[in-house]
């Protein structure tokens, strides 16, 4: 099948590449002509694990391409992929200005039937926006007696598995009213969909306010445990036997009921504001998601507050190492990453940070520059060197072994904060370590 991707971010490269995988001839459109030229020669701008092997392959195979060229790339997909930013605005609620410009897009350069798929996540009642552009391109052209439809198909990837999950889905949703549309949908994901039915479908709505659902749901399982962590510490308890005891219940499940320092990345803080922003829209006061976000923004905060704590409120002149910027393992993302409150707070009371992440160092350097209070350091040993202390943010696995003698070597004191529970406090007690973590006892 023929098909073009508009948008080669995360949701539509890993997309593009997974579906030509599977051998369909696949275009990637994208207005950003630098990426398009390294991406048409294998290099590929993100860090997402067996993703830059699959993209070479599939170029070399003749699969896929990448291009600026959007004529050529409505000219060539019976499906056209939507999977363009939706940032948020000043307010909080997704900017579909890119998604309307690809509908645009398509709808001055189509000459025969489209199928166009919103990829990208948008708020319930975008699709019917996305039809309703595309008609009054379609009139004001002339061009009335072409045939179109619009489909969402939501993507539920996640960084670090991004390839394994668009390759394995939980489900794959379609959500139109078009009997065709179905069809040449069922077609295209037949491959992922062999030995079990994955494909769900539904009205357009539906399939929209799913993604959002969904990753609100999983939101709120985060600020839930994070308010009982919140809780266990002050009543004595220890939140990782109550996570055990909880989890095991198979109506609540083990996933997603880590506690920490808040969730961070491009996704859910951005969807749960969005929701909320879209129930206000609506005049529908949406309590329990502001409450997920209040306790999310709050819980960014607690190692600060730990840390000032122990130190008596006395930071200035202080040197943290700090583990893991990333916003969580296997990524160098650092949108909405945790580490960015805590470090940008321990700065503030005049704090320095020799940090490090296996990943996400440049980033890093791109986002902050070169500050005096910043030692980006090349490995987790270097960044302990006179530190007054060590705090981990990122439950990256390299940290989870640490060599504790030379941690007590290099470490002024041997105090350790981690925001990711990554360690027995009774171990480290006799260690001899002065363990902070979330939800537990010191
Ligand atoms: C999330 C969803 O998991 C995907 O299903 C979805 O497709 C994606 O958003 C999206 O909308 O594009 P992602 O943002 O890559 O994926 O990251 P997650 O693995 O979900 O982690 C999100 C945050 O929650 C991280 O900061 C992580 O540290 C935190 N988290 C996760 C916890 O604090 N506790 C947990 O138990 C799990």
């Amino acid at each position: 099948m023929n098909i073009t991707v508009f948008g080669t971010g995360y949701v539509g490269l890993v997309q593009g590449t997974i579906l030509a995988e599977v051998g369909h001839q696949v275009i990637c459109v994208d207005v950003d002509a630098e990426k398009v030229e390294k991406l048409a020669q294998g290099v590929i701008p993100i860090y997402e694990p067996g993703l830059e092997a699959l993209v070479n392959e599939n170029i070399q195979a003749g699969r896929l391409s990448f291009t600026t060229d959007a004529i050529a790339g409505v000219a060539h997909g019976d499906v056209q992929f939507i999977a363009v930013g939706t940032p948020p605005d000043e307010d909080g609620s997704a900017d579909l200005k890119y998604v309307l410009k690809v509908a645009e897009t398509i709808a001055e350069h189509m000459q025969a039937h489209r199928i166009v798929v919103d990829k990208s996540t948008v708020p319930v009642g975008t699709a019917d926006k996305v039809r309703a552009k595309m008609a009054e391109v379609l009139s004001s052209r002339s061009k009335d007696s072409l045939t179109f439809d619009v489909v969402s198909n939501p993507e539920f990837l996640k960084e670090g598995s991004a390839v394994a999950d668009c390759q394995k889905p939980d489900r794959i949703i379609i959500g139109t009213d078009n009997a065709h549309s179905v069809e040449v949908m069922r077609e295209l994901y037949a491959p992922f969909s062999r030995q079990h039915e994955k494909i769900i479908v539904m009205d357009v709505r539906s399939a929209e306010l799913t993604k959002y659902a969904a990753n609100c749901m999983l939101a709120t399982k985060i600020s839930f445990m994070n308010e009982i962590a919140n809780l266990s510490e002050r009543l004595g308890a220890d939140i990782e036997a109550v996570r055990q005891g909880i989890g095991s219940d198979p109506r609540i499940g083990y996933h997603f009921i880590y506690p920490g320092v808040g969730y961070g990345g491009s996704c859910f803080p951005k969807d749960v504001q969005a929701l909320v922003r879209a129930a206000d829209a609506i005049g529908f006061d949406a309590k329990v998601l502001k409450a997920v976000e209040a306790r999310n923004y709050l819980q960014k905060t607690t190692l600060f507050e730990k840390i000032s704590q122990h130190f008596n409120g006395e930071l200035a002149g202080k040197t943290l190492a700090l583990w893991g910027l990333s916003f969580k393992p296997n990524t160098d993302d650092m949108r909405e990453a945790p580490s960015r409150v805590l470090m940008e707070a321990l700065w503030n009371a005049g704090a320095k940070v020799q940090a490090f992440d296996p990943e996400a160092m440049e980033e890093t350097q791109r986002l902050y520059g070169n500050r005096n209070d910043l030692t980006l350091c090349g490995t987790k040993e270097a960044a302990l060197k006179g530190a007054d202390a060590l705090v981990i943010v990122t439950e990256w696995q390299s940290f989870r072994a640490p060599d504790f003698a030379l941690l007590h070597q290099q470490l002024r004191q041997p105090v350790i904060f981690d925001g990711r529970n990554m360690f027995e406090p009774v171990r480290l007690a006799q260690k001899g370590f002065v363990y902070y973590s979330v939800g537990r006892q010191a």
